[in-house]
């Protein structure tokens, strides 16, 4: 082995290759990292916390970033916080095809085809919304008696959104049966697990639209569906710091979409702000030949995104149905309530509005005791959901009524039961209910005491806009049980002296707590949403409580875009993470100076 290379001679040359080798790294990647920098003008990518549809908008039509990376970046959110980390549990699944649509309405976009404002924008919506077969995604409505269902076609919401552009991301965790299977904590679900906000650890997201108001609320998808029969959009957009709108029922189709009550049942938008609210509103209303009711709406529809004006407030009268907020709340909860709304109303004033207050509805004293709500329901929900299990186009599980589902749970408690106590009461009761004389006549009660003896009679009687309310208890009832329309924002947060309270004995699970935000609603007749996003906007837009506070920092995901965007090829997306951080610090210095 006499020409072994003698180690001194290889040693002296080393370092210099090594430093020339690396002056040659660094050149390269600075090059690359510049080149494939997109010269955007400040340099920055939205914030994925906060960043709103018209933001993203801009960047995929100026090219900083396509809506690959942007399903990529929130793909990887989602992993961060949903499972791992604090556990969230806002998210069921994460569609198989995601990310292939997001390449499709990129070449789209790229060849000069833009959708509108929803093209290429990821949406998550609530997993009692139905998504076509071919996407492989469940619709559950979080049970395992629906897993591997087949359902006939895409909602037509869904649809709808599909159309506008909008990838559909995934599906939020929800209440099981959106709350109406038992005494089970909000947000729960057999799939899904314990959903939690991200505001204080073990926070109650409220329900039933948990994980779409969860994931909205952090930055995990752009904005989310949920539905409503009473509350289950408003609570949880209020709990978690985000806009929620509940639509009047007919605005928007309900066809595909696991069912408590055709009366009450409705699907909106929840988003981090009213402007994007109203994008996603605009895109889903409208009038279809599978929901009937649908047929009620003005054959014109407002352009919601025309309602947003700041000076909305400017002349509005607004009501304070004082009797229909104190009610259900606990004493040490509604004197904080009661503190945060003084502050909202005042805020009111300042930006214009007239207040009214009191401005009571004539029915609050009956609709207290009034039990037609739950006679309207539970006699809507045997049938309603009979009919949906009945358009399966195959159940694996065999679960084709209430019955055999009630069954299944009993039969699966490893799968279907933290199931202490109650956990099927509604289901049980409902199994009785019967579309008879009293059924048809609490319908009619209902439309008197939530319309025409109700909202409709606060209105008319001090000539208001809208009235105000709290997405919580009571608050959301009035306008449930007539189908009419409600628009929550942020109002404020408990303060961090506020004892966590366990919101059931039996689960770990918070609320109120130090951190979770509030909501302030506002209400009002059939097909006002036109005039309630513009108020909700002005409100928004002149109190701007949202980033006020953030959720606590493990909620926090921390991939951005500048983490995803070139990453098909390693060594762009290398480069970039190299230099863009550094130069976009540099960029920002700069700019602060300047300022
Ligand atoms: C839907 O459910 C089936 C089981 O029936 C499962 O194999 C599949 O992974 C689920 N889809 C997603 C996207 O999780
Ligand atoms: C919808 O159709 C059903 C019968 O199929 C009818 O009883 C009901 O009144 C209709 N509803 C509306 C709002 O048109
Ligand atoms: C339904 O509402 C009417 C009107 O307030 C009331 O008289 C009746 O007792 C209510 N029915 C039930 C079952 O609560
Ligand atoms: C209708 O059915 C309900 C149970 O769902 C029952 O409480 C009520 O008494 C019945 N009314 C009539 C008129 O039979």
């Amino acid at each position: 082995m006499g020409f072994r290379s003698s180690p001194s001679l290889k040693d002296s040359n080393a370092p210099r290759r090594l430093r020339f080798l690396l002056a040659i790294f660094l050149a390269v990647t600075l090059v690359l990292g510049l080149a494939v920098t997109p010269y955007q003008r400040n340099s920055v990518y939205p914030d994925l916390y906060e960043a709103s549809i018209s933001e993203l908008q801009t960047g995929l039509s100026r090219g900083d970033f396509s809506s690959v990376d942007l399903v990529r970046a929130y793909i990887d959110r989602i992993e961060e916080v949903n499972r791992r980390g604090p556990a969230l549990h806002a998210v069921l699944e994460v569609s198989p095809r995601a990310l292939a649509y997001a390449a499709a309405l990129d070449a789209e976009r790229t060849s000069g085809f833009t959708r509108g404002p929803l093209h290429g924008i990821p949406i998550l919506v609530k997993d009692n919304i139905a998504t076509r077969f071919e996407d492989g995604m469940n619709t559950t409505a979080g049970s395992y008696a629906l897993l591997g269902s087949v359902v006939p076609r895409d909602a037509p919401v869904v649809a709808k959104l599909r159309e506008a552009g909008a990838i559909l991301l995934g599906k939020a965790a929800l209440s099981e049966w959106s709350h109406a299977r038992g005494r089970l904590p909000m947000g729960w679900s057999g799939r899904g697990g314990q959903c939690y906000g991200a505001y204080y650890p073990n926070q109650s997201p409220c329900g039933s639209s948990s994980g779409s108001g969860v994931a909205t609320s952090i930055g995990l998808t752009a904005a989310s569906l949920g539905t409503e029969t009473d509350g289950s959009i408003t609570c949880p957009s209020a709990l978690n710091n985000i806009v929620g709108i509940k639509p009047t029922v007919g605005l928007t189709s309900r066809n595909g979409v696991i069912p408590i009550s055709e009366h009450q049942d409705t699907v909106g938008p929840m988003a981090r702000s009213v402007a994007d609210a109203a994008i996603v509103l605009s895109v889903i209303a409208g009038k279809d030949a599978r929901d009937n009711y649908t047929s009620a709406q003005p054959d014109f529809l407002p352009d919601y995104v025309a309602a947003l004006r700041k000076d909305a407030l400017q002349g509005a009268r607004i009501g304070v149905p004082r009797k229909l907020l104190r009610s259900r709340i606990s004493d040490d909860d509604e004197a904080q309530f009661f503190k945060s709304l003084e502050w909202g109303i005042q805020k009111l004033k300042e930006l214009g509005a007239t207040i009214v207050d009191p401005a009571d509805l004539p029915s609050s004293e009956e609709f207290f005791v009034s039990k037609n709500e739950s006679l309207v329901t539970s006699g809507d929900m045997l049938q309603n959901l009979n009919d949906y299990f009945a358009s399966l186009l195959h159940s694996p599980t065999g679960v084709r009524t209430v019955e055999d589902l009630i069954a299944f749970n009993a039969k699966h408690p490893d799968l279907e039961g933290p199931a202490t106590y109650e956990d099927q009461m509604f289901l049980e009761e409902i199994l009785t209910a019967k579309r008879n004389a009293s059924y048809y006549e609490a319908i009619a009660f209902d439309k008197m005491l939530g319309g025409s003896n109700g909202i409709d009679a606060a209105l008319k009687e001090h000539n208001l806009d809208a009235l105000l309310s709290i997405p919580i208890s009571w608050g959301t009832s009035a306008a449930a049980i007539v189908g009419y329309p409600v628009v929550t924002v942020p109002l404020s947060f408990y303060p961090d002296d506020t004892q966590p309270v366990k919101s059931d004995p039996q689960w770990e699970v918070f609320f109120p707590a130090p951190g979770i935000p509030m909501g302030i609603s506002f209400i009002g007749t059939a097909f006002s949403e036109e005039r309630l996003i513009g108020l909700a906007y002005a409100f928004e837009q002149g109190t701007q409580v949202r980033l006020t506070r953030k959720a606590y920092k493990q909620a926090i995901p921390k991939t951005q875009l500048i983490d995803v965007v070139g990453c098909e090829w390693w060594w762009i997306c290398a480069s970039r993470q190299m230099w863009f951080r550094p130069l976009s610090l540099v960029n920002r210095l700069l700019r602060s100076l300047k300022e």
